[in-house]
């Protein structure tokens, strides 16, 4: 892994969306590796050919504004302003961290496909910039006791200019470093007039980090939110969490082999253990009743779907949006004999179409409180005789072929029936 790396050439800013590591930097982020964290800095961002000397700074500038304001993606934002500031200055590589106030560290994302990388707020220039709120020109690294001499010894990149700026927000304080590193033109380094530049583009990468990582709390928040209330709706109805786990997972897999995108995968994946939202409002006797439902009890139990609906209709939010539809028309069947609306087809949402066999594979091979689990050859013979009735037929073709990975998923997350949930206890005192 070496940092001149120059084959990339005429590539276009951030290039190549990143599948993104949807996570909180403070929660399971990989320890702090700044070894590592070096390397992969150095192989992702090879040095950048046109350089930024010779182009007038708009021409740099207003391609990057345009996207950068669009980006509501905190990963890809990273690195699309690591980008920015590395072409804005002819820097070989150029890192935007943000403090993590939690746990003391700095993270960003460093690389397209590696994880987030966390570096300690107590080291090397990054973290003294961090720290003291000041901006650094340093051409002579291995004379600055602040440098972090380590990194290079082990990565065999070779540090000669640095230009770390605080990035701030509205109320001035310090919310990450713009670091930019060795300097492409000229023999002296960094200058007062780069340090100008780089801090144009800090000024503007505080707000829009900060509308980035309010959207990302906003839907971490939601899919808190949706677990929550999934789980307390199958404690309702004695079903473990782990149905919830099972039929999200499921979904997973059929929106991958069905072809939805990243992003709907993940929201089906995400809103689909709310499909049966709707059963905290049926009765127990209803719900728990070890017998088959008379006529009367039927109707009441049917309303889950459109309860379910109206519960979670008024939200704008992505994920509520899509958990709404899924609870609406999870009974739904392909050839229109399910309820509430008898669609039919496609005119039944794909949402709704993949959560109908994951809830139905589930159900079967649960024990329920009227039935006992089915054989799999049982669920089997059910799946082929429902291709095309119950089932959208393409989907249904997706389960027979795949049988093996949803039984995989069934085996992960299995019911574990002697476990009763341990109530709160008070701490000692
Ligand atoms: P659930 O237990 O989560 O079942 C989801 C779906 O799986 C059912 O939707 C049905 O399509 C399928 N399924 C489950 N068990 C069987 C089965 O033994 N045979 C067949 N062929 N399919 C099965 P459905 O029928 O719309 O039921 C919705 C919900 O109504 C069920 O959710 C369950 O909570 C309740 N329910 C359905 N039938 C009975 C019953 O006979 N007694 C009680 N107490 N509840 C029932
Ligand atoms: C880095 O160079 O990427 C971090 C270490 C430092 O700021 O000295
Ligand atoms: C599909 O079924 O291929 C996706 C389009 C749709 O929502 O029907
Ligand atoms: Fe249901
Ligand atoms: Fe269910």
């Amino acid at each position: 892994m070496q940092a001149k790396n120059g084959s990339k050439s005429g590539r276009k800013p951030g290039t190549g969306a990143a599948r993104t590591a949807k996570r909180r930097p403070s929660a399971g982020t990989r320890p702090s590796a700044p070894a590592e964290a070096r390397t992969a800095i150095a192989a992702a961002a090879p040095r950048a050919v046109a350089q930024a000397s010779d182009r007038p700074i708009e021409q740099i500038i207003f391609p990057y504004i345009n996207r950068i304001a669009a980006e509501r993606n905190i990963d890809r934002l990273l690195l699309l302003l690591a980008d920015f500031g590395r072409d804005l200055i002819s820097a070989d590589r150029c890192t935007v961290w943000l403090c993590n106030e939690k746990d003391g560290t700095l993270w960003s994302k460093v690389a397209h496909g590696v994880d987030r990388m966390s570096i300690p707020k107590t080291k090397g220039i990054a973290g003294w910039v961090a720290m003291h709120g000041e901006a650094l020109i340093i051409n002579d690294p291995y004379n600055d006791e602040r440098f972090d001499k380590d990194v290079d010894k082990r990565t065999g990149y070779r540090t000669r200019s640095m230009l770390s700026l605080p990035i701030k927000d509205a109320d001035d304080r310090t919310v990450g470093v713009y670091q930019a590193v060795n300097k492409l033109t000229g023999t002296s380094g960094f200058s007062e007039l780069d340090k100008e530049h780089l801090l144009l583009a800090a000024t503007y990468t505080g707000e829009v980090l900060k509308a980035a990582q309010l959207q990302e709390e906003i839907e971490s928040t939601q899919r808190e939110i949706i677990f929550t209330m999934a789980e307390a709706g199958e404690m309702r109805s004695k079903e473990t969490g782990q149905h919830v786990k099972r039929v999200a997972e499921y979904c997973r897999l059929f929106g991958e082999k069905h072809g939805l995108s990243e992003t709907e995968t993940e929201t089906l994946k995400l809103s689909s253990p709310m499909h049966d939202i709707g059963k905290i409002a049926i009765p127990d006797a209803i719900l728990l009743k070890p017998s088959k439902l008379d006529d009367a009890e039927w109707v009441v139990m049917r309303s889950h779907s459109t309860l379910g609906h109206d519960m979670l209709k008024y939200s704008d939010r992505r994920l509520l949006r899509s958990a709404a539809i899924i609870a609406w028309q999870h009974h739904e069947k392909w050839n229109g004999t399910g309820y509430p609306c008898g669609l039919k087809g496609e005119a039944i949402h794909i949402y709704g179409r993949i959560t109908a066999l994951a809830d139905v594979f589930d159900a079967l091979a649960s024990d329920r409180p009227y039935k006992k689990a089915w054989e799999l050859d049982r669920i089997v013979k059910l799946f082929e005789t429902e291709r095309g009735a119950h089932f959208d037929p393409d989907l249904a073709r997706i389960f027979l072929e795949n049988i093996d990975a949803f039984v995989k998923i069934r085996n992960a997350y299995k019911d574990e029936t002697e476990k009763p949930s341990e109530p709160s206890s008070c701490p000692p005192h």
